[in-house]
């Protein structure tokens, strides 16, 4: 079976104004499968959001293979690019960036602007089903303001979540959340990707978010290996 994603062998170089270019990934070598919970673990500046953003086809390797599905991603042009991020990729960052202003309902279904036909028709009814989901079916018509931050991440969350992104990418989504909160949003993620069939990515800091998932990878300054399971317990 095709893995949903292959890395092999990438890097990411920058070029920074007056120095020498910084190679912030060296030779990633990384295959996750449907269904999968993945976890990164490394200290800040390590890289791990910059593998996140490629993960996510928000950025590009610099060299190296990297295979969504089978197809190499640099022969996925941008529209294709868009279209398959918006419809197979969920992302959830340690900062909600919900919509002040905005309901929680109306946040949610703003991704299901871009849906067509039935969709599109039924978004208020699927964004509520999705918040329900989350356990915010009574707060459809809160906004964020009077939300507290694990609210607001189950917002997110929902938001992320609601086209049914066969990856889930989450960048230290506990990071700004008390213990107990922090680890009910991961029960969250790891129930609404078991049910979905998606691969979860979570990276954290945290070695106790990084504990529960089935496979866990350690990036240290840019290299990436994987955490035996003795370490990891
Ligand atoms: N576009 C960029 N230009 C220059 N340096 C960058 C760029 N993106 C990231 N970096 C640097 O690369 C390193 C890794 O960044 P990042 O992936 O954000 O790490 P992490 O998420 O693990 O904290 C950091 O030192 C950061 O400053
Ligand atoms: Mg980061």
């Amino acid at each position: 079976m095709t893995a949903l994603l292959r890395l092999s062998e990438v890097t990411k170089t920058v070029r920074v104004p007056d120095a020498e270019p910084l190679t912030i990934l060296h030779g990633v070598d990384l295959v996750v499968e449907l269904g999968e919970r993945v976890s990164v673990v490394g200290r800040s500046g390590s890289g791990k959001s910059t593998l996140l953003n490629i993960l996510g086809l928000l950025d590009s390797p610099s060299s190296g293979v990297f295979e969504f599905e089978g197809v190499p991603v640099e022969r996925i042009a941008g529209r294709a690019r868009d279209l398959r991020r918006g419809a197979d990729i969920g992302f959830v960052f340690q900062q909600f960036n919900l919509l002040s202003g905005r309901t929680a309902l109306e946040n949610v279904t703003m991704p299901l602007l871009y849906a067509s036909g039935r969709r599109f028709w039924r978004r208020r009814a699927i964004a509520s089903e999705m918040l329900e989901r989350v356990g915010l079916g009574h707060r459809l018509d809160s906004v964020p303001e009077v939300l507290s931050g694990g609210e607001q991440q189950r917002v997110a969350i929902a938001r992320s979540l609601v086209r049914g992104p066969r990856l889930i990418l989450a960048d230290e989504p506990t990071g700004a959340l008390d213990v107990e909160t922090g680890s009910s949003v991961i029960d969250l993620l790891e129930e609404v990707a078991r049910d979905n069939g998606a691969a979860l990515v979570v990276i954290t800091h945290d070695p106790a978010v990084a504990s529960r998932s089935e496979v866990g990878y350690r990036l240290d300054a840019g290299r990436l290996s994987p955490v035996s399971a003795e370490v990891a317990a």
